[in-house]
């Protein structure tokens, strides 16, 4: 039986084997030390050449970088090694030897390692980032089920749009058309009138002709979404979930975080409540700062980031002009130019990571929307019957994944936070 890299902690003195490539190897003549990763960690396992066969001294030899292979050893406890363990290498059989990598350990170009993506992903970098990825995504449920959210899944192939019909993507459905899903929150809205409280967590796709290193055409999306709940509710459940996804990560994952280099002193001070400012008051601001904006004008990324740099939190702007945002924002009753919602800012410039709001809860009202969206009323009709049969106040909102992973490691591209990104003009590997 093989042991795992994370395991070996509980072999200390024993003889284990494990499976694994070689990450790098240097040699003394009389010792090689070998870097191992079996994608679970990395351990230097240590070969002395009087202690082996020649055999096994002349296999070792042999292995190129991203050599498979299976090692046996003796764990024993030391205190340099990054891990806190070391191999006393006993054997070695070599699975393959592998050709030329093409990545090396020197410095590459982002368009080669975007084209080796595949590859690219067992460097300890992106080892990091993967974990940390996963951590993200295992506390944001760990979260969400022990606050009495069920996990609905929500379609990929949908007859309508969501978030505007600029950013579609088509396709067909036998004789009729279809569009990939840009949000699972329409059918969220279905299913937190069955359930209560939902979410769901699938991917989403934009047709988006952006290429900013916040953007990317498929991305993960966590929805939640709850009946009997405004907008106020919705962002305390919002940054009790944000901080309780940076503590997990900084509790879970502090090796990981020092392979990226992550400065965690922000992430510790991300504890709630969040400071919340007006579109208004953040239009004020900006104009303080220099920027050149008008009222009703959505922020680019370069406003977010002046607005983020003023706080050490995540920042809440609330109540947009309706005229920039989606078509089910529910209108504020005392202003109704503005509507009750909210887009989380991440501090440090990573951006809009969450977009929230209340829905329109009654009929008449959303009916109007369709025509002013230019949305054809037939496509919604299911939509339609959630206000008809029970409608009650309730809200929402979508958490990107891509750009939380971004912003909790410390990354300048989102290119880098999903195994395999799909950027505007690139769809390999
Ligand atoms: O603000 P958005 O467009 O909101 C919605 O889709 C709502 N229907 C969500 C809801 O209320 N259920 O997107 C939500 C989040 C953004 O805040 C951002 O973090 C992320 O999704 N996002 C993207 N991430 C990467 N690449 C893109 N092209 C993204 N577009 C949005
Ligand atoms: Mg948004």
């Amino acid at each position: 039986m093989t042991v795992l890299i994370s395991q070996v902690k509980d072999y200390v003195g024993k003889e284990i084997r494990i499976g694994c490539w070689l990450y790098n190897k240097r040699s003394s003549g009389k010792i090689q030390f070998l870097q191992l990763r079996d994608g679970t960690g990395f351990i230097q396992g240590v070969l002395v050449k009087k202690e082996v066969s020649e055999e096994v001294w002349e296999r070792c030899s042999q292995l190129t970088q991203e050599s498979s292979l299976y090692v046996t050893g003796v764990v024993r406890e030391d205190e340099r090694a990054p891990s806190g363990y070391e191999l006393t290498l006993t054997g070695l059989d070599i699975i393959q030897i592998s050709e030329e990598y093409p990545i090396s350990l020197k410095e590459h170009g982002v368009d080669f390692l975007l084209d080796h993506r595949h590859l690219w992903i067992r460097t300890p970098r992106q080892n990091a980032i993967l974990k940390i990825r996963s951590e993200i995504i295992r506390s944001i449920q760990e979260y969400l089920n022990e606050n009495h959210f069920t996990q609905v899944d929500a379609p990929i192939l949908t007859p309508t749009s969501a978030e505007g019909t600029t950013t579609l993507f088509h396709t067909r459905y036998f004789d009729e058309d279809a569009y990939l899903t840009q949000s699972g929150q329409l059918y969220m809205e279905a299913a937190a009138l069955a359930l209560g409280r939902v979410y769901s967590f699938g991917p989403t796709f934009r047709a988006e002709k952006s290429k900013t290193r916040r953007h990317l055409i498929e991305f993960w999306m966590i929805e939640p979404e709850m009946a009997f709940c405004d907008n106020e509710a919705s962002m305390v459940i919002q940054e009790n979930l944000v901080s309780h996804v940076v503590q997990s990560v900084l509790n879970n994952c502090s090796q990981e975080l020092k392979v990226l280099n992550r400065d965690t002193s922000r992430l510790e001070k991300v504890i709630p409540p969040f400071p919340r400012i007006s579109y208004d008051d953040a239009i004020s601001l900006l104009k303080e700062k220099g920027e050149q904006i008008e009222w009703g004008e959505d922020f680019g990324a370069p406003h977010e980031t002046v607005i983020a740099e003023s706080f050490d939190k995540p920042v809440f702007i609330t109540n947009y002009p309706a005229s920039i945002k989606a078509f089910y924002m529910k209108p504020d009753p005392k202003r109704p130019e503005v509507v009750l919602c909210a887009d989380l800012i991440a501090p440090e410039g990573y951006g809009e990571i969450i977009g929230g709001s209340q829905r329109i809860d009654d009929p008449e009202l959303l009916k109007a929307r369709y025509d002013e969206h230019h949305l054809s009323y037939e496509a919604y009709q299911w939509y339609m019957d959630l206000r008809k049969y029970g409608t009650v106040p309730h809200s929402g909102f979508g958490l990107g994944l891509e750009r939380t992973v971004a912003w909790i490691c410390g990354l300048e591209h989102v290119r880098e936070t999903i195994p395999f990104p799909r950027l505007l003009n690139r769809i390999y590997p």
